[in-house]
């Protein structure tokens, strides 16, 4: 398993968003986000069902992992996740973050995750209860709060978004867990901070950070440097 960052006291790790990138380029966009000093890339799988809109799959995921070094996580907004996890392993991701709300065993599709050696995520909606991912907690990673509903970048922040995160790091402590919370949609320099300051280990960016000149600037800005 590849080693997996944990961010510094008080910063966060950064995850750009490759649903922003240049698709016609991924080599020069990959190297550019790791020379901006990305942590980790965050693979965007939609699968027109789930979510209205269609990315890639494992094929690309395979690619992107020849591609760079800098460890991979295979977001999966899929209503049916637990039939592509070998395959997603096998591509060579990292991380499989999939939703509490697929049509699935999520319980038994993130031990499964963990049995083919990734690290194991799961993610909510912004509509649904933060009480539906805490029987799960024994099991998991990571937790990616969706701060804006999934199918889509561009979309505007949840200002609900660090309340959840905040009640997450609660459980964390209370559970005495090790588990990362992540954050993802609608993440700039201001709602970034935000997050943070609630609880977030990592920021996932996809246009603030992807459409910006200086990539590396805004890398720092949401790290917290
Ligand atoms: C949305 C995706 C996000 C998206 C974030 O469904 O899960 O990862 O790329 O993009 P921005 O940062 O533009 O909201
Ligand atoms: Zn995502």
């Amino acid at each position: 398993m590849t080693s997996w960052p944990r961010p510094a006291e008080g910063r966060a790790l950064v995850a750009p968003s490759l649903l922003s990138a240049d698709f016609a380029d991924l080599g020069g966009e990959l190297a550019s986000l790791a020379g901006a000093g990305a942590d980790l890339m965050h693979l965007d799988v939609m699968d027109g069902h789930f979510v209205p809109n269609l990315t890639f799959g494992p094929f690309i995921c395979e690619a992107i992992r020849r591609l760079t070094p800098v460890p991979l996580d295979a977001h999966l907004m899929m209503t049916h996740p637990h039939r592509y996890l070998e395959a997603f392993a096998g591509a060579g991701v990292d991380a499989i973050t999939i939703h509490v709300e697929a049509t699935c065993d999520v319980g038994a599709a993130l031990e499964r995750i963990g049995e083919l050696g990734c690290r194991r995520g799961l993610s909510l909606r912004p509509a649904t209860d933060v009480g539906e991912v805490l029987p799960l907690l024994d099991r998991v990673d990571l937790v990616l709060v969706m701060s804006v509903p999934p199918g889509f970048g561009g979309q505007s922040f949840d200002p609900a978004a660090p309340d959840r995160i905040a009640a997450l790091r609660e459980a964390r402590r209370e559970q005495g867990g090790r588990w990362l919370i992540s954050v993802d949609g609608g993440i700039n320099d201001r709602t970034g901070a935000l997050c943070r300051q609630a609880g977030a280990d990592i920021l996932v960016s996809g246009s603030w950070l992807l459409k910006a000149a200086d990539r590396a600037a805004r890398t720092a800005l949401l790290r917290g440097n």
